[in-house]
């Protein structure tokens, strides 16, 4: 809570080309917070860093992600957007978090474990502390809610306890966020492997459909999605493809499971995996011309990171000077 505002934050890495795994799991449901909610929606590229990116590449996506916020429907006017390395205080919360937050905790973080995996020769210090760097967001602007994936849902959790922790010792500092987990759509599936998340650091491309994958691609990709030997349409264990397949469907439609399975009764997995590339593609197509417009005004997104840096910063400093007061940290001004 700032004052009587209710607050929500919410972050994205501008580390990859985002899929509709990042678009059902989390952007689309952003602008349903702007009208109850003071909103904070944060491209986070320090987060980006843990993992090694070419600086040319960070640099555009950053841009993207910016422009894709808006042409997904973030009013900037309504909604604070903004780039994290803009606002120098998630930095510094974030250090003296770390000193609130204990080396097992962070070795039990499954993304952690994944990451440090698949990135052998590059097991930084950052990849291990990214979590207290979420929760320094987090907690900077004593957010109620935090809308995401179920895949980051470990990390709000540890973000909680952590904010718990500091509250112990230094009483009423932050608000404890809950995580607000979409019903469908919160793990949207690989394509070629639907027993693993659709992840955009993906290799295989056939893997996974991206925001702005043109109508003929992403028909392309559902057309070869990976299902099973059945040949009925049906939400059922074991189904893991056509279950990954049915969500989708079920989220750009508003159909629910059953409708499904009724308007595919009687016809082949051809005939509906054409249909989740169509409504996909539908529905993505005013959003890929909307960001197009956005993209090509570099000053305009420019000014709106400008612009969003001084709000959030101007939030951010007042939780910050807060809990260096509390810290014992001696102020000058
Ligand atoms: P990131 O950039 O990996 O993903 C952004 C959002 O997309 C969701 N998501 C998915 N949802 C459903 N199905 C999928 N296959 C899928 N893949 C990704 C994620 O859950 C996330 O909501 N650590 C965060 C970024 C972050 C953040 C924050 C989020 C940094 N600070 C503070 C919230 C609050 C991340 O890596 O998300």
């Amino acid at each position: 809570m700032l004052g009587e505002q209710k607050i929500c934050f919410s972050g994205v890495q501008p580390s990859g080309n985002l899929t509709i795994g990042n678009y059902l799991g989390a952007i689309r449901n952003f602008s349903t917070f702007s009208e109850a909610y003071k909103c904070f929606y944060c491209v986070v590229d320090e987060h980006a860093i843990t993992v090694r990116q070419t600086p040319a590449d960070l640099r555009r996506r950053t841009y993207e992600t910016l422009a894709l916020y808006m042409a997904c429907g973030l009013d900037p006017e309504k909604n604070t957007l903004y780039v994290q390395s803009h606002v120098p205080a998630h930095a510094e919360l974030s250090w003296i978090l770390n000193c609130y937050t204990m080396f097992g905790e962070l070795s039990r973080m499954t993304q952690f474990k994944d990451k440090s995996s698949k990135h052998a020769d590059n097991v930084n210090a950052g990849l291990f502390t990214y979590p207290v760097l979420m929760a320094s967001d987090i907690l900077l602007y004593q957010t109620d809610v935090v809308p995401v994936g179920i895949d980051q849902k470990q990390h709000v959790e540890l973000c909680r306890n952590i904010a718990e922790r500091f509250n112990q010792v230094f009483p009423d500092t932050f608000t404890v966020p809950e995580p607000i987990i979409p019903q469908n759509g919160k793990k949207i599936m690989s394509l070629a492997d639907p027993t693993k998340k659709m992840s955009k650091s993906d290799e295989n491309q056939n893997a996974i459909v991206y925001i702005l994958d043109d109508r003929d691609t992403i028909i392309r990709k559902f057309r070869r999605a990976v299902t099973d030997s059945d040949t009925v349409v049906r939400f059922a264990e074991g189904k893991d493809g056509i279950n990954n397949l049915m969500t989708i469907y079920s989220c750009f439609t508003g159909k629910d499971m059953e409708e499904i399975e009724r308007e595919f009764a009687g016809r082949g997995y051809g005939d509906f995996k054409l249909a989740v590339g169509e409504v996909t593609a539908d529905a993505l197509a005013p959003v890929q011309a909307r960001y197009r417009e956005l993209l090509a005004d570099k000053a305009g997104l420019e000014a709106q990171m400008k612009k969003g840096a001084e709000e959030a910063a101007y939030y951010a400093r007042k939780t910050l000077s807060k809990v260096q007061k509390k810290l014992g940290f001696v102020q000058i001004r």
